[in-house]
């Protein structure tokens, strides 16, 4: 029960934000971490002052296991490594496409890191594709940021329908507010509202912040240089809340 992946089909919702705090915040509690960045942006390693990773060979599970194994790096923090993207993820859903049990690869591929680590956290690209399908099927618990808008909750009630048509555990989806504006009139109304279609929906809230989006500047998790600011504290709650139901504590 250790892998946690921040997704959403929506794009610019908060899913870096949320992998690179909570990776940060899981090291924080004693666990040791690994955070995957299967986004071929690299926002997440960039976070961590890191490059890209090297190619990968990724013609079967078990190249790719090692392709990903020779990339871990370790990052500033203890008990904190990484493995960065590359932009040959861009081809991750034509590689699996090729494989067969092509939908149930990545967790075979994890599978091997557990021993290591108490926690993996992905940082998954917006869309809904083979990777993502791996994904659902390789999470203990699938952490899905909100922004408390119109097409924010249209994509989690795809996400979930998604589920619901696959046949897929729909109680290991764990949405919650991201980027939350408490005088925004609209926000107020779908957070009073949303949760109650959703028993997975998590209480803790992640305001809108711009020492989040000094990320960027100082690169590195807002956990590690705003530490006691109001965002970082509830990223902090936000892991403990995912904790109590997702991982067990080592
Ligand atoms: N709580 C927040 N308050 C203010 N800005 C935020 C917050 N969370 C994220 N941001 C900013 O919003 C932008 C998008 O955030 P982020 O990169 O985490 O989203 P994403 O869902 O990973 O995007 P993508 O789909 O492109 O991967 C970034 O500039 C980030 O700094
Ligand atoms: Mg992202």
């Amino acid at each position: 029960m250790n892998i946690i992946s921040s997704y959403s089909i929506k794009g610019g919702v908060g899913k870096t934000a949320l992998a690179v705090n909570l990776a940060y915040a899981l090291c924080e509690s004693g666990h040791r971490t690994l955070l995957i960045d299967l986004d071929p942006q690299g926002a997440a390693a960039f976070y961590f002052r890191m490059g890209s990773a090297k190619k990968l060979r990724m013609q079967d599970t078990d190249a790719l296991a090692d392709g990903l194994r020779s990339n871990i790096r370790e990052s500033d923090f203890p008990e904190l490594d990484i493995i960065p993207s590359n932009l040959a993820y861009r081809n991750f859903d034509i590689v699996l496409d090729s494989m067969s049990k092509s939908r149930k690869r990545l967790r075979k591929v994890l599978e091997e890191f557990k021993p290591e680590y108490d926690a993996i956290v992905l940082d998954c690209p917006p869309n809904i594709t083979l990777l993502s399908e791996n994904v659902f099927r390789a999470s203990d618990a699938i952490v899905v940021p909100v922004i408390p808008t119109v097409l924010s909750q249209r994509t989690l009630e795809q996400l979930t329908s998604f589920f619901h048509d696959e046949e897929l555990p729909g109680d290991i989806l764990r949405p919650f507010f991201s980027m939350v504006q408490k005088r925004n009139r609209m926000h107020r109304d779908i957070m009073a509202e949303l949760p109650l279609s959703y028993p997975g929906f998590l209480k803790t809230v992640i305001p809108f912040s711009v020492d989040v989006e000094k990320m960027g500047l100082h690169r590195m998790p807002l956990l590690a240089y705003a530490t006691k600011s109001e965002a970082a504290l509830a990223y902090r709650a936000l892991c403990n809340e995912i904790l109590g139901k997702a991982v067990t504590q080592p």
